[in-house]
């Protein structure tokens, strides 16, 4: 293998950059050239090709988001859209390629794979954590501790103001980040997909605790839960903004909502992201170059793994109910 490209896809994630540097400078250590493909795969298909040299690479290991641009990319799901990808790689002489991403654009990489032909190694690259084989996605961590600081500048004005705050975190389908969160910020409540919750319950919590003194409230909520609470649904609203309209009326507390949004997404990556993406990045050149295709690297107790990556595309990850529930007995 001489020439290997490396592209990352779907939601960025602080700590892709670490990941392209090191994809990058371990490629040029084994002799490999390298190239970079912008905007994801919709740069496989319009042949968006950059060369990497050592100095693309430099001061971009503190820096959030992903020099080499992301998207999402419509064209990429069609047949059509990836033969003209393929055509390009063969053209430009790409004999592997690395893909950072979400289990989106896993499925992408699934298809290079299998439908191609060509070997692609998946870094998971996602704030959510929804990714099986990996108890870390890179941008996690970060997203968590971005989460943190700003839940911990609601709870200044939350105890000045003597209010409730209605929190929305990110997550997609999942609560990965919202429970994490949650344990660690000491939320009153915290509200998944992944599991029923009894408004009520809650309201009747935030009254009993009014009564013993207490009164802020911050309640977590994950953006993917069922919309069920929506009062207003023509408005296409969150449904932060519904339950925080029910816990006003129910309980007579004065209540805000706040929806982070993507804030949660930016930042410079942490010490745990950099290094993950770092060890990711070199572990997904290492496979290439021993033949491997259609894996995806993890992090698991510590160690940097290697799974099957359509196995992987085929496990669900589970919330850890353990830490949910702790969180709710230490709330
Ligand atoms: P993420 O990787 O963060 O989960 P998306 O789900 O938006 O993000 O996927 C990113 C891109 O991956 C999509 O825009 C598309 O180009 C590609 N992709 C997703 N699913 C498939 C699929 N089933 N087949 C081919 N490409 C896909
Ligand atoms: O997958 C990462 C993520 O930030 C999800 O948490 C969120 O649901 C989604 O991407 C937002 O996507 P967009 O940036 O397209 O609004």
């Amino acid at each position: 293998m001489n020439r290997i490209a490396v592209l990352s896809s779907g939601g960025d994630a602080p700590g892709m950059n670490a990941a392209i540097r090191s994809v990058v400078r371990t490629g040029l250590y084994h002799d490999l050239e390298v190239v970079g493909v912008m905007r994801g795969y919709a740069g496989l298909i319009e042949a968006d090709f950059r060369t990497m040299d050592r100095n693309s690479v430099s001061d971009i290991i503190q820096r959030g988001g992903t020099v080499l641009l992301s998207a999402r990319c419509d064209e990429f799901m069609t047949v059509e859209g990836r033969q003209k990808a393929l055509r390009n790689m063969q053209e430009n002489g790409i004999e592997g390629l690395v893909v950072i991403g979400g289990d989106g654009s896993f499925r992408g990489a699934e298809k290079i794979n299998l439908e191609l032909g060509i070997p692609a190694i998946g870094i998971p690259g996602t704030i959510d954590n929804d990714l099986a084989g990996t108890d870390y996605t890179i941008g996690y961590d970060t997203a968590m501790n971005t989460i943190l600081d700003a839940i911990n500048k609601i709870r200044d004005t939350a105890t000045s103001h003597e209010r409730t705050f209605v929190i929305e975190t990110m997550g997609r389908d999942n609560g990965f980040l919202t429970v994490m969160t949650g344990l660690a910020s000491g939320a009153e409540a915290i509200l998944i997909p992944e599991m029923e919750f009894d408004l009520q319950e809650i309201c009747d919590k935030l009254i009993a605790r009014q009564q013993r003194g207490k009164q802020h409230n911050l309640i977590l909520v994950a953006e993917g839960i069922a919309a069920d609470f929506q009062t207003n649904p023509d408005a296409k609203e969150s449904v932060a903004y519904s339950i925080g309209r029910i816990i006003a009326e129910r309980t007579g507390q004065e209540t805000r909502v706040i929806i982070l949004g993507h804030l949660q997404r930016g930042g410079s990556p942490t010490a745990l992201d950099r290094i993950i993406a770092s060890r990711m990045g070199a572990r997904a050149v290492e496979l290439l170059l021993a033949g491997q295709k259609n894996k995806m690297v993890g992090f698991c107790d510590n160690e940097i793994v290697t799974h099957d990556l359509s196995e992987i595309l085929n496990t669900r990850k589970d919330i850890n109910m353990e830490l949910y529930s702790l969180g709710h007995i230490l709330s």
